[in-house]
C-alpha cells in the first residue's frame, strides 16, 4: 500500500490544490495536517473553480473521505462558512465524508485581532501575514492554553479554558492600550455553533488506523511551502507551522512509516506573497508578464504575488530538507511566450560562490543569483497531456531543471484544469 504526501517546495501557491485533486482520483482519503485558512487551494474542474481554504482538496470528489488533522488550526466560523460555500456549488458535505480532529486547535477572534495588531504596529518588520490569526493560534497551542475542538463539549470546561487563554491575551492587549476581550459573549457564540462543529469531530489517529487496516490509500495535503516552514524557511518571514512532509505524521496521528512517497509541487518559476527575501525576484516587465499570464494574485487575500525565475538552489535545498521523491512541475504554460528563461544555479555572497541559501535573513537578502539561460519555446504548451508533445525547448528546460535539482519529475501541469496534466510516474504505484 502507498500513501503519498504532497508538499509545496517553494513559498506556497505552487498548485498543490490542482495536483491533490487530480491525484485524489486514486486516493480514498485526503488529509490536511497543518496550516489553516491561510491556505488557498484552487481547483478547476470542467470550467468550475473551487477555492478551498480549510477543506481538503478531495472534498469535491464523490466517495472520498476528507480529514482535517490535529495539526491544523481551525477558525470554527470560517470552517462552517466554507462548508456552506462549497455545498452551494453542488458538493455533498456531511459527517460521512468530512472528519475534523477533536484535537485540532481553534483560531478565535482574539487571535485574528492579535495578528492584525502585530502587523499594523510592526512597521518595516511586518511579515505580510494573511491576517487570519494563524501565528497567535499556534503560539497558544505550544503555550498550552489553547482551546481545542473537544473543549466545545462542556460549558464548564470551555469557561475555564477561555479564562486561561484570555488572561494571557488581555495582559498583552492592556499593555498595547487595546480593549479587553470579553469572555462571556465569545463563550455564548461558541456554544451556539458547538453542535455544528462537534458533529464532524472524531479521533483522527484512530480513523487513520482503521483506514490502514482497510488498505485505503491516503493522500496527505500540505499547505504553504517548505520555504515558509517555521524551522526551515526564510525565518522570520515564515508561517507558524512545519510545512515539511514529516509534519504529515504528527499533524494527523500516524507514524513516519505511513508515508511512502513525498511529492513536491514545484512551479516552473517562483512566486512569493508577503514580505521576506526572494533572491530571483523580477521587478521588471518579465516579472509583470509572469504575474499576468500566471494570474498571480493571492487566493486568500487577493494580494499581488511577487514573481521571479526558477530558483534551482532553493528547490534542491527544500527537496533534501523534506525528503521529496519526485516533483510535480506546474504552470509550465506560463513560460510559453518568453524568449529566454533562466534558472538560478548558485549564489554569490560577499564575492564568494555558494550552493545553498544561508539561514541568516541578512545573508538571504544579500545573495546574488547566478543564472543559466535557456532558449524559450515560443509556442503553446497549454493543455498538453503527453511529454512527447512538448516543444523540444520545453523538454530541454524540464530535463535540465530536473538534473539540476537532482530529482525525478513525476508530472507536469500545463493548465489549471484537472486533467491537463502529463503523468510521468504515478506516486501511488511507484
Ligand atoms: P496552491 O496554494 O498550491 O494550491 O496554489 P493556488 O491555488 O494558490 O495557486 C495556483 C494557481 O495556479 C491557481 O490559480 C491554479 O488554478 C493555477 N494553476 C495550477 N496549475 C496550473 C498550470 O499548470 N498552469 C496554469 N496556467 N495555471 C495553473
Ligand atoms: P497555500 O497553501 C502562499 C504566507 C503569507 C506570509 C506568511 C505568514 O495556498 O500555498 P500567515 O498568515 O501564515 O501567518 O502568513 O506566509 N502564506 C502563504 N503564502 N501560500 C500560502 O498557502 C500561504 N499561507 C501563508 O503571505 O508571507
Ligand atoms: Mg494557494
Amino acid at each position: 500500500m502507498k500513501n503519498v504526501v504532497v508538499v509545496g517546495s517553494q513559498w506556497g501557491d505552487e498548485g498543490k490544490g490542482k495536483i491533490v485533486d487530480w491525484l485524489s482520483s486514486e486516493a480514498d482519503v485526503v488529509i490536511r495536517f497543518q496550516g489553516g485558512h491561510n491556505a488557498g487551494h484552487t481547483l478547476v474542474i470542467d470550467g468550475i473553480t473551487y477555492k478551498l481554504r480549510l477543506l481538503p482538496s478531495g472534498i469535491v470528489r464523490k466517495n472520498k473521505i476528507s480529514v482535517i488533522g490535529n495539526g491544523v488550526v481551525v477558525d470554527p466560523w470560517a470552517f462552517l462558512e466554507e462548508i456552506k460555500e462549497i455545498k452551494s456549488k453542488g458538493v455533498e458535505i456531511s459527517e460521512k465524508n468530512l472528519i475534523l480532529s477533536e484535537a485540532a486547535n481553534l483560531i478565535l477572534p482574539f487571535h485574528r485581532e492579535m495578528d492584525e495588531i502585530r502587523e499594523d504596529t510592526a512597521g518595516k518588520a511586518k511579515i505580510g501575514t494573511t491576517r487570519r490569526g494563524i501565528g497567535p493560534a499556534y503560539e497558544d497551542k505550544v503555550g498550552r492554553r489553547s482551546i481545542r475542538v473537544m473543549d466545545l463539549i462542556s460549558e464548564e470546561n470551555l469557561n475555564h479554558r477561555l479564562e486561561t487563554v484570555l488572561m494571557h491575551h488581555n495582559a498583552i492587549r492592556k499593555g498595547l492600550g487595546k480593549e479587553i476581550f470579553q469572555k462571556d459573549q465569545l463563550k455564548k457564540e461558541l456554544l451556539e455553533i458547538a453542535p455544528e462543529i462537534l458533529k464532524y469531530s472524531q479521533p483522527v489517529w484512530k480513523k487513520i488506523d482503521e483506514f490502514k487496516q482497510q488498505k485505503k490509500k491516503i493522500l496527505f495535503e500540505g499547505a504553504q511551502g517548505i520555504l515558509l516552514d517555521v524551522d526551515h524557511g526564510t525565518y522570520p518571514f515564515v508561517t507558524s507551522s512545519n510545512t515539511v512532509a514529516s509534519s504529515a505524521a504528527t499533524g494527523s496521528g500516524c507514524g513516519p512509516n505511513s508515508i511512502n512517497y513525498v511529492l513536491g509541487i514545484t512551479k516552473a518559476y517562483t512566486t512569493r506573497v508577503g514580505e521576506g527575501p526572494f533572491p530571483t525576484e523580477l521587478t521588471d516587465s518579465i516579472g509583470e508578464q509572469l504575474g499576468q499570464k500566471g494570474k498571480e494574485f493571492g487566493t486568500v487575500t487577493s494580494r499581488k504575488r511577487r514573481c521571479g525565475w526558477f530558483d534551482g538552489v532553493l528547490v534542491r535545498q527544500t527537496i533534501k530538507i523534506s525528503g521529496i521523491d519526485g516533483i510535480a512541475l506546474t504552470k509550465l504554460d506560463v513560460l510559453d511566450e518568453l524568449d529566454e528563461i533562466k534558472i538560478c544555479i548558485a549564489y554569490k555572497l560577499d564575492g564568494k560562490k555558494i550552493d545553498y541559501l544561508p539561514a541568516a535573513v541578512d545573508d538571504q537578502l544579500k545573495v546574488i543569483p547566478i543564472y543559466k539561460t535557456f532558449k524559450g519555446w515560443k509556442s503553446s504548451t497549454k493543455g498538453i497531456k503527453n511529454f512527447n508533445d512538448l516543444p523540444i525547448n520545453a523538454k530541454n528546460y524540464v530535463s535540465e531543471l530536473a538534473k539540476f535539482i537532482e530529482t525525478k519529475i513525476s508530472s507536469i501541469s500545463t493548465s489549471p484544469e484537472r486533467n491537463d496534466t502529463i503523468l510521468i510516474e504515478d506516486p501511488f504505484n511507484n
